[in-house]
């Protein structure tokens, strides 16, 4: 290999020493279990509390107690303990209780490279004399290797580089029936990003061998090793050890940075032009194998007549493309970033060519394994609540590791929604029963897809949190015999009154004391009472609200305005005073503003952020500093009345984290208003158009959110609410964001609330608006859910391609037309947004655009519904978020196909060395 620029040692020495610094700086602050170097060294078994510092290696161990809650202590049997023999060999914690146990490892820095060690010594320490003890060693959710002890004398390790994919690492052991799992010590050691390429986020490696050739019986790792790898050593009878003084030094743009102490010794075969390593892969493994071959000249030969050239074949196909000629003390690595090819059995050859005078040499190897992904772990966001929930309860059982994945180990209590793909999702949650003290913490309320959960039998205070009717899909809420006060939030009355929700609360003296509304109706039981209590609550209630509403205001507006005086109403609209009992629980969070309050919330309609059919929208400022829009309808608007009002309705009626909320109204002197919560990012539209200021253009991720939100709030309108709303006025202008671009679905004023039953509504009056307009519902006013699913189609394509509806050109085209003509070439790149400057998954665009021209079929009988429109989307930004941009490197596998035909009689055949030994396995004195 070329020989580039490169450092000399000693200023190698001194990044290293800057660097050490910098680590030491960040890792000093907040952590005790890592030391200077960012090492985590957990001596397992050890009192708690308890730590060392070891003296040969100066690296300080720190007992396990404070990463996992499960299993007991031991020391290993005294007629195992030798002379000089490390101390964390002498300890071990074992794990007789549970399938599965996991150690929780932090300090870890998120998309950081690491390597990991974990050392077994079984030394009999249950005085049972087990021989084989075999157990599985998991990293996260995903097979790691299988531990086969078969020697109580002897250590063995399991090792994988990997990139943490979270803020600590989980290492689990499996009981597979086979003896007693247990553990002696665990060891984390950061790497730097650029060593060991082949590592990346969705691939790590288990280590097989790693050889330090050359020596006879001594092991090498820090500090002679800065990065502590376990080197072991390996001689054979058939090789010529062969050794330097000098120091071998590392290119600066070394991706391994073996050791010096490593590289000063090699091997070269005997009377031979072959050296030839040989492995059999572990039966039925379908994983794959990298290799990495360090070598590096050790005899000075330049200005003599010695020459050294040899080539490398894997499985007699060439390796590298050119005759590898080592430099003189300097590294060099043999690698590749791809898998070796599949083999029943595994040999690669160095040759020499027939000129060299000297034999090929080769002064350590390193040989990996893929570690199986095949596991998907849990949701993040459910495990960070499952982990909240775990830790705000101190629950035990046995609680470990990812709580869905992998499935046959998900955590008691837990069931899970699996779809690979897509990581798992807590369903159903039981913890009736299990000691609880404390109130009822927020994180239940952000398992996402939770649709049973069970409290019940516990000793839970406080009082229920209104966050728990965001959990759009849960069916049964159980709190049975709890301590809990206060009254039960609206948005879970509501769903129960509905029939969407069972909720249980029985055995709660203190819940809805002092008169708080508390009616709940059991649904399941009594179908009959609970669609008459439905009947009322959608349709009556709303109807006599908007009559008085509207006698009122045309009372009011024949009374003619008297704008700028305060009017307080008597009886205005929704309001009921605040300390009247038997308010109708919908309304108890709006609040009633006057017209001279609106005033001054506005600062004299003094800033206008929209412009509406019925009037303009206004910023705001509450007493609190919480800003608003106030939307006024203008006076000349008669004709809007309705619809405003209607929008009103319906902003009582619907409660979802993506539709816009409705802070209170204004129904004062015939001034009409109503206070919604304030979207400082403006429409979806004006992002797309580019009208903002300080607009930041949409990268494919954010718009791919904002696509999986509004479609998580039109799915709450269709399925969520009973009865179904239809929203009839889907676009992008109608897409509301917040300052952390969240979309939020507003303008309720055009929706249609119509009874599932007859699925169909026949409307008299199309409306809607031009470009976003079902044309089905257009041609036979059949009014249907569809017909939103129809408009939101139109918005995916814009998001796709960020043109309006209508495209402009020498003739206006519709966008659905548009996009269909050039998709029909089969060329993406042809419709996407320039603006994105190509940066997203060509998968993830594929995707949501042909989920854009499902939703725009002509029929609405072939269009999705939102449910599952939604999950298509989110299929879409997984492949988005998954997609790794730093794939494109080069490789070295040549993959030229040359005989090899000089294979002489005694060449090296090292099998018994290397054949299934994926442990490093050795005398435990070391
Ligand atoms: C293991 O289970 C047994 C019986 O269930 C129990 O007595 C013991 O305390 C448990 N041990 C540990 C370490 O949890
Ligand atoms: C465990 O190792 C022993 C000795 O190396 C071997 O004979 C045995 O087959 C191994 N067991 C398994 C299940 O791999
Ligand atoms: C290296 O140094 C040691 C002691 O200083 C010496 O015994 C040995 O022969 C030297 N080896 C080589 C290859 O020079
Ligand atoms: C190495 O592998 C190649 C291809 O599988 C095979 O032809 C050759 O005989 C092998 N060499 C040895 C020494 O096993
Ligand atoms: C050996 O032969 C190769 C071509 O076969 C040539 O590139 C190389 O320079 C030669 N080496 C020596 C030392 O002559
Ligand atoms: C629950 O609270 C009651 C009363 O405060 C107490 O007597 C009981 O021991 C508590 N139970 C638990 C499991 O903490
Ligand atoms: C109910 O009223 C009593 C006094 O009348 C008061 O001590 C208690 O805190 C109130 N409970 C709630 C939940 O407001």
């Amino acid at each position: 290999m070329a020989m580039g620029s490169f450092f000399s040692n000693k200023m190698a020495t001194f990044w290293c020493l800057v660097f050490l610094g910098i680590a030491m700086a960040a890792v000093g602050v907040h952590c005790q279990s890592t030391d200077s170097l960012g090492f985590i060294t957990i001596d397992c078994g050890m009192d708690p509390d308890s730590s060392y510092v070891d003296p040969k290696t100066n690296i300080s161990y720190v007992s396990d107690a404070g990463f996992i809650d499960s299993g007991i202590n031991a020391n290993i049997s005294g007629a195992y303990v030798v002379n000089n023999m490390v101390r964390r060999l002498k300890t071990v914690r074992s794990f007789p209780n549970g399938t599965r146990n996991c150690y929780t490892i932090t300090p870890i820095t998120q998309g950081s490279k690491y390597l990991l060690r974990a050392w077994f010594m079984y030394g009999n320490y249950d005085g049972l004399n087990t021989q084989p003890v075999l157990f599985d060693v998991y990293l996260g959710v995903n097979f790691w290797e299988t531990i086969n002890i078969t020697d109580p004398s002897f250590f063995y390790t399991a090792e994988a580089i990997a990139v943490a994919s979270a803020n600590y690492f989980s290492v689990c052991l499996v009981n597979t029936g086979k003896g007693t799992p247990f553990v002696s010590g665990l060891e984390v050691r950061p790497l730097k990003n650029k060593l060991y390429p082949a590592v990346n986020a969705s691939r790590s490696l288990v280590l097989f061998k790693r050889a330090n050739l050359g020596v006879e019986d001594t092991y090498i790792r820090y500090p002679d090793d800065r990065l502590d790898r376990l080197w072991s050593p390996w001689s054979s009878p058939l090789w010529t050890n062969i050794a330097t003084n000098s120091t071998v030094e590392n290119l600066s743009e070394d991706n391994f940075e073996a050791p010096t102490a490593v590289m000063q010794t090699a091997v070269t075969p005997i009377n031979s032009s072959i050296l030839l390593l040989l492995w059999d892969p572990y039966p039925g493994d379908v994983n794959q194998y990298f290799a990495i071959l360090h070598i590096s000249e050790l005899f000075n030969i330049v200005g003599t007549n010695q020459s050294r050239q040899f080539n490398i074949f894997v499985n007699g196909i060439l390796w590298l493309g050119h005759a590898m000629a080592p430099d003189y003390l300097f590294s060099d690595s043999v690698y590749s970033l791809t898998p070796l090819g599949q083999f029943s059995t595994y040999n690669i050859t160095l040759q020499s060519l027939s000129n060299s005078t000297l034999p090929p040499i080769l002064n350590a190897l390193e040989i990996y394994s893929t570690m199986s992904n095949s596991n998907v772990p849990s949701d993040a966001g459910d495990i960070d609540a499952m982990m909240t929930i775990k830790s705000s309860y101190k629950i035990k059982r046995n609680w470990m590791g990812d709580p869905c994945s992998p499935e046959d180990f998900a955590w008691d209590g837990l069931k899970c929604t699996y779809s690979h793909p897509n990581p798992p999702k807590v369903t159903a949650l039981n913890l009736s029963s299990s000691g609880l003290v404390g109130e009822i913490i927020k994180s239940f309320a952000s398992l996402g897809a939770l649709e049973y959960l069970d409290l019940s039998y516990n000793n839970l205070t406080g009082s229920v949190p209104s966050a728990l009717g965001e959990l759009t899909s849960l069916k049964l809420l159980d709190l049975t015999s709890n301590q809990l006060n206060g009254s039960i939030p609206s948005v879970l009355l509501e769903k129960s009154q509905n029939g969407f929700l069972t909720l249980r609360l029985d055995g709660n003296r203190h819940l809805c004391e002092n008169g708080t509304s508390c009616k709940v109706t059991p649904t399941s039981e009594k179908k009959k009472i609970a669609t008459a209590v439905i009947v009322i609550l959608c349709v009556v209630i709303p109807v006599i609200i908007l009559v008085v509403i509207v006698i009122l205001w045309r009372v009011r507006r024949l009374q003619g305005s008297r704008g700028g005086t305060s009017v307080n109403p008597q009886n205005g609209g929704f309001h009921k005073p605040a300390n009247q009992n038997h308010q109708d629980p919908l309304q108890l969070e709006n609040r009633q503003f006057t017209y001279v309050e609106i005033k001054n919330i506005t600062n004299n309609f003094q800033k206008i952020i929209g412009k509406g059919g019925f009037g303009s929208v206004f910023h705001g400022c509450l007493e609190d500093g919480i800003q608003v829009a106030v939307k006024m309808l203008s006076q000349s608007s008669s004709q809007g009345a309705k619809e405003f009002l209607a929008e009103a309705q319906h902003l009582t009626r619907v409660h979802h984290r993506n539709l816009v909320s409705l802070v209170g109204y204004c129904n004062d002197g015939g001034y009409l208003g109503l206070v919604y919560e304030y979207m400082s990012q403006g429409t979806l539209q004006e992002q797309l158009q580019g009208k903002r200021q300080n607009t930041r253009g949409l990268s494919w991720g954010q718009r791919l959110r904002i696509a999986v939100e509004a479609a998580q709030g039109l799915e709450y309108l269709h399925k969520g609410c009973k009865p179904p709303l239809v929203h009839r006025d889907v676009k992008t202008a109608n897409i509301l964001l917040s300052e952390p671009l969240e979309a939020k679905i507003a303008d309720f004023g055009l929706s249609k609330a119509f009874q599932s039953e007859t699925n169909t509504h026949i409307s008299t009056a199309v409306v809607g608006t031009p470009g976003y307009l079902d044309p089905e519902y257009y041609n036979t006013f059949q009014l249907s859910e569809k017909s939103d699913v129809y408009s939101f189609g139109v918005v995916l394509l814009e998001l796709i391609t960020g043109l309006p509806p209508i495209v402009q050109g020498t003739e206006n085209v519709h966008i659905v037309q548009w996009v269909r003509q050039r998709l029909a070439r089969g060329n993406i790149e042809d419709i996407v947004d320039a603006r994105l400057q190509g940066k997203y998954d060509v998968n993830s665009i594929w995707k949501c655009a042909d989920i854009a021209l499902k939703c725009t079929s002509q029929g609405s009988h072939q269009r999705p519904t939102m449910p599952n429109v939604v999950m298509q989307l989110k299929e879409s930004l997984e492949l988005e978020t998954s997609h790794d941009t730093t794939e494109n490197m080069v490789t070295y596998n040549e993959n030229l196909y040359t005989e090899v035909s000089d294979v002489s009689q005694n060449s090296v055949h090292e099998l018994e060395n290397l054949a299934r030994m994926s442990d490093v396995s050795g005398p435990s004195a070391r």
